[in-house]
């Protein structure tokens, strides 16, 4: 599997507050849901943390990176088991795509809305379209 998603870890858990009551970022909270899918769905793909993307106004926020397909940075979630089972089920679908490019009428619900940029597959450079 060439994905790998990333999740912010130091998105707030709200618009009012750094951390969840018992003393987590939201982003750490939404990556622990995640893995907790990943882990029962039994995927192969890889989930890191990473301090700050640059999107701390749209938090939480995530990337998905592909070495064949176009990636993508998404955000406006927060840390709930609907959004990380929305997230997994748009990685689902953009790893069973050919180039990255899932048709919306297969976009999740939890994910319509979301999506932040586009991040070019970065095989031998940037492909001029
Ligand atoms: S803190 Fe998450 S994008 Fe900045």
């Amino acid at each position: 599997m060439s994905q790998t998603l990333i999740v912010c870890t130091t998105c707030k858990f709200s618009k009012e507050t750094a951390f969840s009551p018992e003393g987590k970022t939201g982003g750490e909270l939404l990556r622990e849901k995640i893995e907790e899918i990943q882990t029962s769905r039994k995927t192969g793909r890889k989930v890191v943390g990473h301090e700050c993307l640059w999107a701390c106004k749209h938090s939480c926020t995530i990337m998905l990176q592909d070495e064949n397909k176009t990636g993508y940075l998404a955000g406006y979630f927060e840390p709930t088991d609907d959004a990380a089972e929305a997230i997994v089920d748009w990685c689902d679908a953009h790893e069973n795509s050919d180039d990255g490019a899932v048709p919306f009428a297969e976009w999740p619900q939890g994910m319509r809305g979301h999506f932040i940029a586009r991040i070019p597959k970065f095989e031998n450079g940037v492909q001029d379209e």
